[in-house]
């Protein structure tokens, strides 16, 4: 009988592993192979004109603001707003989805934005100051959200704000591969949590838009879009 204590352990560690495997993927996604045709999809595009509009209802853009989009992708949301704002710093981890930002940038000649890449692991590498931080459906692919938060606070500027927009809880239903998705949507109360422990105040959320889809059970389905802003006073 002796060592078989070790083993069952062993078999319900493994266990343990296969289980939380087969409910929540631990791989991150590549959006690099997905970025050339990303804007193909019309219910994206359309998200981010309502996610830009329902910013500016609730936040005053003005045309002396520094903004960063983090996660910005090929910039859906990046383009919608910056006619509004003095200049956007795009960011992203997919050299992919900056790329075709980049072109998008050339073709419109445009010159109040910028597209860099950055360490997914080593969000210290963010500087600068800005006057308003955005980020569209990118937080459901970080792992660990806490360390983010308090790094957007730093490159908060005093009196900036913060405006996050993602899904509510959507048990794992919204992507048909949950593949590099680490949250499945958010829990309003406690994401005001981790928004007031990074040091924002008046925080509020708002729906942003929704998305009508099949889901991943293949039935059709409304998924809710939050947005959830908050003020950086001092
Ligand atoms: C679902 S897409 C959203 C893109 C864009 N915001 C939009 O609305 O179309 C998520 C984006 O976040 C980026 N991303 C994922 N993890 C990241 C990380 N740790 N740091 C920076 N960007 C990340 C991906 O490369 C991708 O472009």
């Amino acid at each position: 009988m002796q060592g078989r204590g070790p083993i069952s352990l062993l078999l319900i560690l493994i266990l343990i592993i296969i289980v939380i495997s087969n409910t929540m993927n631990i791989e991150t996604r590549n959006f690099d192979k997905d970025a050339a045709s990303w804007d193909e999809n019309p219910a994206r595009v359309k998200l981010a004109q309502d996610v830009a509009h329902a910013i500016s209802n609730q936040i005053v853009l003005t045309p002396r603001m520094r903004v960063m989009d983090f996660g910005c992708g090929t910039g859906l949301l990046t383009l919608q707003m910056q006619p509004l704002v003095n200049a956007i710093t795009a960011v992203d981890s997919s050299k992919g989805m900056l790329d075709m930002l980049r072109a998008k940038l050339a073709k419109l000649k445009l010159t109040n934005v910028s597209a860099t890449l950055i360490d997914p692991d080593n969000y210290n590498t963010m500087a600068g100051c800005y006057d308003l931080v955005v980020s569209n459906m990118t937080l459901h692919h970080i792992r660990e959200i806490k360390p983010l938060m308090a790094q957007f606070h730093k490159i908060t500027a005093s009196a900036g704000h913060l405006c996050i927009t993602d899904l509510d809880l959507d048990e794992g239903q919204f992507h048909h591969d949950n593949t590099g998705v680490f949250h499945f949507g958010f829990s309003r109360p406690a994401l005001r949590r981790t928004f007031a422990e990074a040091g924002f105040e008046d925080i509020q959320d708002t729906k942003a838009a929704e998305v009508v889809k099949p889901a991943k059970n293949g039935e059709m389905r409304r998924f809710i879009v939050f947005l959830m802003t908050g003020h950086k006073t001092k």
